[in-house]
């Protein structure tokens, strides 16, 4: 066993930095994980793949990949990583934007607004948009998403433009009036100076072309290989029985993040794109494992009987918080539904690497790597 401590390695090299997320794996252990556990040509399944560092490394190492998210800027995200993408055509497509949205702030600067420009400049409605947005921040967001829906060019490098506008909010020093969107729960931050969206866009945009320039290098290393992005349930996935030759994910922890909330913020600037409101997309939060949000009525504690683990560590938990064991409990159950769902998918003596690590909660030790093991007993 090699050392798997990559503390301190860059995590950003090929597409891994082309948009922040919540926690995400180091892409050192994936590519440990494919290169030992599959070979080239071979099917890899992340179930719950995020901003995609397993369908990236996959890629690299010329595996066919499958990813399922349930959040749709996630499937995004992990779509424009995993795919090499010409700088030239990015070129393209990001400069006639860009022309088009300093016309359109020149214009609204010098006062000659006419009715199709009020059009473009008109923000979206949301709750609580002044609170986290300036006007003139929300007015170039509104000018930029316009042009980037509409003006003429490949649809990848569309979807890598809408990548770079969401990493303009979704960033730690964000254009919103906010500070470490993605890791932390949302705090008001007043800015010293207006942010210019323009300017950061394209610094964004600037580094992102760097990046994928670094993937595509790196993928002519290899052969090339398809990468399927999916919306979908872990807990039922459409994938045909013993179709799949490794499965590496790392899962949410319970009651830890809460992605609905983290990426609530960009969700009304891409609209076009994701084709949902900002209350549409709060409103499926309580759909995702490990999280806090909606009925925590369930389960019900006889589902844990006979797992001695899990049983034991929600028992602990609701001497501190009956809310927090049930939410503890239905996380296990829901871990369990996936993992036997990687069972049905696997091929036989084919391997599932699930990356999990110990938690507290309401300083109650959490195992989640003993308890998912333990999962094992159930298995037919
Ligand atoms: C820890 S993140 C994965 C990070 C990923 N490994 C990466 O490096 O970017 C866990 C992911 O699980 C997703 N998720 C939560 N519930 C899900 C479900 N029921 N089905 C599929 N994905 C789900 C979340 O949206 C999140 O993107």
């Amino acid at each position: 066993m090699p050392e798997l401590n990559f503390d301190g390695h860059n995590t950003l090299y090929a597409s891994h930095g082309l948009h922040a997320y919540a926690a995400k794996c180091p892409p050192q252990l994936v590519r440990y994980g494919i290169r030992y556990y599959s070979r080239p040509g071979d099917t890899v399944l992340d179930p719950m793949a995020g901003s995609g560092t397993t369908l990236v490394e996959a890629r690299l190492l010329g595996r066919r990949a499958i990813g399922y998210d349930i959040d749709p800027l996630a499937r995004l995200i992990a779509g424009v990583k995993s795919r090499p993408l010409e700088d030239s055509a990015i070129e393209r497509g990001y400069g006639s934007v860009i022309d088009r949205v300093e016309k359109d702030l020149a214009l609204l600067k010098s006062g000659k607004i006419s009715e199709a420009l009020k059009r473009r400049a008109t923000v979206p409605v949301f709750k609580n948009c002044d609170y986290w947005f300036s006007p003139k921040v929300a007015v170039a967001l509104s000018i930029l998403s316009h042009h980037v829906s509409v003006t003429q060019m490949a649809e990848a490098v569309r979807k890598f433009l809408w990548v770079a506008l969401s990493s303009t909010i979704l960033a730690k020093k964000s254009v919103a009036n906010a500070r470490d969107i993605i890791h932390s729960r949302h705090h008001y931050y007043e800015h010293s100076e207006m942010p210019d969206v323009v300017a950061r866009f394209a610094t964004r945009v600037r580094i992102m072309r760097r990046q994928m320039e670094d993937f595509c290098r790196r993928c002519g290393e290899s052969d090339a290989s398809e990468v399927a992005v999916r919306g979908g349930d872990a807990r039922r996935l459409g994938v045909g029985d013993e179709t799949v030759d490794l499965v590496f994910t790392s899962p949410p922890y319970a009651t830890a993040l809460d992605y609905p909330r983290a990426h609530f913020l960009a969700i009304p600037w891409m609209h076009d794109i994701l084709n949902l409101t900002v209350e549409k997309y709060l409103a499926k939060a309580p759909r995702y494992i490990g999280t806090e949000r909606g009925s925590c009525k369930e389960p019900d504690p006889k589902s844990l009987e006979g797992y001695k683990k899990a049983s034991s560590v929600v028992a602990k938990l609701e001497k501190q918080s009956p809310r927090h064991a049930r939410l503890t409990g239905r996380y296990f159950l829901d871990m369990k539904k996936v993992l036997f769902e990687m069972q049905r998918v696997l091929r036989r003596d084919k391997y599932a690497i699930v990356v999990v690590c110990p938690s507290h909660i309401r300083k109650i030790a959490i195992p989640t790597h003993e308890v998912l093991q333990s999962w094992e007993k159930g298995w037919a």
